[in-house]
């Protein structure tokens, strides 16, 4: 039975032009030199904290394959000690004992497993997964990070859904680093909605990410 209580977020980062990845899965763009005066700074106990409220993630395999090839390279496994579930119906290297295999129902593998035991779930991409997520009606809200930075061409932050989904606009921060923040809330059932995009909902006052 789903926990109530639980939350799948949906969170990635994205050229202003809307994509995730260049077409050869490259994210050499994600480094960025800008600096935005006003914007927040964003310092590391800050995020530290922050991770801490994150209970488990979700990301399909062709992510996992960049984050096993970031770590090759030496730069880190971003995901810690947390339960990492990677979707896929291959066979895939299993580096660590946090990361397991999923393939199947997807709906019922959210709603009967993850929403059973994790509050905080957060589905990291790539856009695939990102699609079927919404596609299914499976998140509760979308976290956008944009950079300053426009790529032209490459995989885009939802694969195509098919259908409108309407958000109500949470929460927006810009930082220092030219960042922005989007936090978007998936409103009501999240069925189909067809004429979502005309309609505008008043931002709620900014809280801290
Ligand atoms: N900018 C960012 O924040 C960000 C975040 C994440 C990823 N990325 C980039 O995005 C790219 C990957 O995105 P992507 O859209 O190409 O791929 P993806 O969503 O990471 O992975 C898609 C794959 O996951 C598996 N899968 C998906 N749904 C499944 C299900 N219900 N059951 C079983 N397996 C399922 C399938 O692989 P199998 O063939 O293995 O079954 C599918 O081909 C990478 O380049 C990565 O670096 C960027």
């Amino acid at each position: 039975m789903a926990n109530n209580d639980s939350r799948v977020t949906i969170h990635m980062a994205a050229s202003l032009d809307g994509f995730i990845a260049r077409n050869d899965g490259r994210v050499d763009w994600l480094e960025t030199s800008d600096e935005f005066i006003a914007g927040e700074s964003l310092d590391a106990s800050h995020v530290e904290a922050f991770l801490k409220t994150i209970d488990c993630y979700v990301m399909g395999s062709r992510t996992y394959e960049t984050a096993l090839n970031f770590e090759a390279r030496g730069l880190g496994w971003s995901y810690g000690e947390k339960p990492t579930f990677v979707l896929t119906s291959r066979n895939l290297p299993r580096t660590r004992d946090t990361v397991e295999f999923y393939s199947g129902d997807l709906s019922q593998f959210v709603n009967e497993r993850l929403r059973y035991a994790f509050g905080s779930i957060w589905v990291v991409g790539g856009g695939t997964v990102c699609g079927e997520f919404l596609r299914l009606g499976l998140a509760d809200e979308v976290r956008y990070s944009i950079l300053p930075v426009l790529i032209g061409d490459g995989i885009p932050f939802f694969e195509k859904l098919g259908r409108d989904v309407a958000l109500h606009l949470a929460e927006v921060n810009a930082y220092k680093s030219g960042i922005v923040e989007l936090r978007y809330e998936l409103q009501g059932n999240r069925s189909e909605s067809p004429n979502s995009t005309d309609k505008v909902d008043q931002a709620e006052p900014n809280t801290a990410v």
